[in-house]
């Protein structure tokens, strides 16, 4: 039996800054705040947190110190707010975000409404909307895009929260031209990170019997390898960690093949191989 990894495994670019930033910043000795996770891991959340890191909901216990606006980007409308504030702001928003971010921001502007494709309770998207000053909805999938109305001589935009499937968006696309809108622009704000990784896992996953995807169960990135694999192969596991793992998956199994969302870091994907190692060796 061989373990195999796929070709793009651990954090991305996005994440890593991230956390370099973040880290930084707690070697100095500063009080620090992340409105909400600063990524979608718990452990890594966890181990920045013992080192003084706070996690916060809103903004309304921060008094002084350094606020870190997550990879996921911050609603303008918040940001307004911190900077009247006694803090310190260091934005880590992915560039791949704040290119989605821009665009949401011009299309409304244009006056085209703007449907973004996406998680609705996700923070990149809930500051998304707010970049498109009111002028923006949200849509899952192709299901709930042939549900939408859309108005006589309407002009509509499209953009992709940036952790979404291609074949999602384009599912939602082929929707809502079904519908003959007047005019509608289409932007890929799909991060190249997130759709090297799932054509990636979506290679491995056709080599192996088995198949893990490592990572938070609230990271959008992670779900959406995991739905990705689940299509090519029905031994498919989401685990955010190698105490996740049952022995029983590997039995008259092959190959094992390995992917992570793009929040999980190296040390946890090393412990997993171990593990498997372990309960396939032993
Ligand atoms: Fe950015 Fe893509 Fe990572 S949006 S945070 S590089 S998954």
């Amino acid at each position: 039996m061989r373990i195999m990894l796929a070709e793009r495994i651990g954090f991305c670019f996005g994440v890593k800054r991230a956390i370099d930033l973040a880290e930084s910043i707690l070697e100095k000795g500063d009080k620090i705040y992340s409105l909400g996770s600063i990524i979608h891991n718990r452990e890594v959340v966890g181990k920045l947190s013992r080192r003084g890191l706070k996690v916060v909901d809103g903004i309304g216990r921060i008094r002084s110190g350094t606020v870190v606006i997550s990879s996921h980007g911050l609603s303008p409308k918040t940001v307004a707010r911190l900077k009247k504030m006694p803090v310190r702001i260091v934005d880590t928003t992915c560039p791949f975000v704040l290119n989605a971010q821009r665009i949401a921001k011009y299309l409304s502007a244009e006056g085209y409404g703007v449907i973004i494709v996406g998680d609705v309770k996700h923070p990149e998207v809930t500051a998304l909307l707010d970049f498109a000053q009111g002028k923006a909805i949200v849509i899952k999938d192709s299901r709930s895009a042939r549900m939408f109305r859309l108005a006589e001589n309407s002009r509509i935009s499209v953009i992709s929260q940036t952790t979404q499937s291609m074949d999602n968006f384009i599912g939602v696309i082929n929707t809502l031209l079904a519908k003959r809108p007047k005019e509608m622009r289409v932007f890929n704000t799909i991060c190249r990170d997130a759709e090297y990784r799932q054509d990636a896992a979506r290679r491995l996953a056709k080599k192996v019997d088995v198949m893990l995807v490592v990572g938070g169960r609230h990271s959008a990135n992670t779900k959406r390898l995991y739905e990705v694999c689940m299509k090519t192969l029905a031994r498919t596991h989401l685990i955010e960690n190698e105490r996740g793992i049952r022995p029983e998956w590997f039995r008259n199994a092959g190959d094992v093949g390995i992917t992570s969302g793009a929040s999980t870091p190296d040390w946890i994907i090393k412990k997993v191989v171990g593990k498997v190692r372990k309960v396939t060796e032993g």
